[in-house]
């Protein structure tokens, strides 16, 4: 069964519709209507059926032009920005046509940046196609690129007009990659979404196995978490950063091992770890709690070991984090379960302890 809902404040609220099949002309129809031209940008990792389909249902409401990128990180490069602010430029597109980006998150946020700046602002779409994408980037508003100097660094915020989100393009992706998703899910879960943790503990077999009905669910539940928190803090100014949930230890593992070595989701399940230790040690959640986290990760076949790790190589990373204001390190922590806070006064042997096994 298909799924609505919205996101974004009332002047800028956008619809996210998730269900098996999504992408049709029934809701893109009425996304496309006032727009002449549609640049489809996409990369060379994305099933090319998938690609087909969008296109095909996107005509004959508009006329589709396609940019493919090389897949990878390094696909956010300004490079890439340029060369796409030119393809728009050389082929007239003016204010009132349209971005659609059909990807993961990578393609997601170089289009999403694409539009906020090409002529100060046009329209554009996301058709997330990872679950880190479905369940994250596509919604929130948040777009970037990547410079030299650091990943993210270059970006804005800016709402798509609305998010096509097909679960069944999940069948093509990688099991390490779709593992990888579900730690942003748990996140969710343990942050904010209480009837989250308890599907995703009870169902974790039927999960995994991709059963459809309980992807829609979790997807859903996941963007209502992420649409709420974000709607009350768009600039990431206070609570938004509940978010970045074990994401400070997460980035420095990922950091450390040069991104090579792990995938973000399997960073950010270690940083999980360690942040929900942190919260047990500074008394905020009982043994019981942390242990029940744990066994949470542990069933979706997290590897959460941290003996690779010494708390002197990952600590220059963590005090890197662009998340520390005014040279304060803010952690968010868990004050129970389902219930996560901003901290910034803690226990420095609590950080250390917490980084060990
Ligand atoms: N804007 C935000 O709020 C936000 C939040 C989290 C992450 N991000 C960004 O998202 C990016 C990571 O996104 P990602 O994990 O989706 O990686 P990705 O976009 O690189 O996708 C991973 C790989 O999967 C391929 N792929 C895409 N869809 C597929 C499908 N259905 N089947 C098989 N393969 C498929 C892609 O071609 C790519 O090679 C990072 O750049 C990160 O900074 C942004
Ligand atoms: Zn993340």
């Amino acid at each position: 069964m298909a799924k609505e809902l919205f996101a974004g404040q009332k002047n800028n609220r956008y619809k996210i519709v998730i269900s098996k099949a999504a992408i049709s002309k029934k809701n893109l129809a009425p996304l496309l209507k006032e727009h002449r031209k549609t640049l489809v940008i996409s990369d060379d990792g994305v099933p090319v059926n998938i690609l087909n389909k969008v296109v095909a249902v996107c005509k004959p409401s508009t006329k589709v032009f396609k940019i493919i990128l090389k897949h990878g990180e390094q696909a956010k490069s300004i490079q890439n920005f340029q060369r796409i602010l030119n393809f728009l430029a050389n082929n007239n597109f003016d204010r009132t046509d349209l971005i659609m980006a059909v990807g993961g998150g990578v393609v997601g946020d170089i289009s999403g940046y694409v539009a906020s700046s090409y002529l100060r602002g046009i329209q554009f779409i996301q058709v997330p196609t990872t679950l880190l994408a479905q369940v994250d980037s596509s919604v929130g508003g948040k777009t970037a690129i990547n410079i030299t100097a650091g990943k993210n660094l270059v970006g804005a915020f800016y709402n798509p007009k609305g998010v096509i989100i097909e679960t069944s393009v999940l069948k093509n992706l990688p099991t390490r990659e779709f593992k990888a998703g579900l730690a942003e899910v748990i996140k969710y879960a343990l942050i904010q979404n209480k009837p989250l943790f308890s599907l995703l503990r009870l169902h974790a077999d039927e999960i995994l196995s991709m059963d459809p009905h309980l992807i829609e669910e979790i997807i859903y539940l996941s963007i209502q978490t992420k649409a709420k928190i974000v709607s009350k803090d768009e600039r990431e100014n206070g609570i938004r950063a509940i978010l970045n949930f074990g994401h400070t230890f997460g980035h420095a593992i990922e950091a450390h091992g040069k991104y090579k070595k792990i995938l973000h989701g399997e960073a950010v399940a270690k940083g999980m770890k360690i942040a929900s230790k942190i919260s047990y040690l500074e008394d905020l959640i009982s043994k019981k709690e942390l242990q029940e986290i744990i066994a949470l990760l542990e069933k979706y076949g997290f590897d959460l070991s941290l003996k690779q790790y010494k708390y002197g190589e990952l600590k220059p990373f963590i005090f890197r984090d662009k998340k520390i204001k005014k040279g304060k390190l803010n952690l968010v922590l868990l004050n129970k379960l389902s219930n996560a806070i901003v901290i910034s006064s803690f226990e420095a042997k609590n950080l250390s302890k917490g980084l060990k096994d």
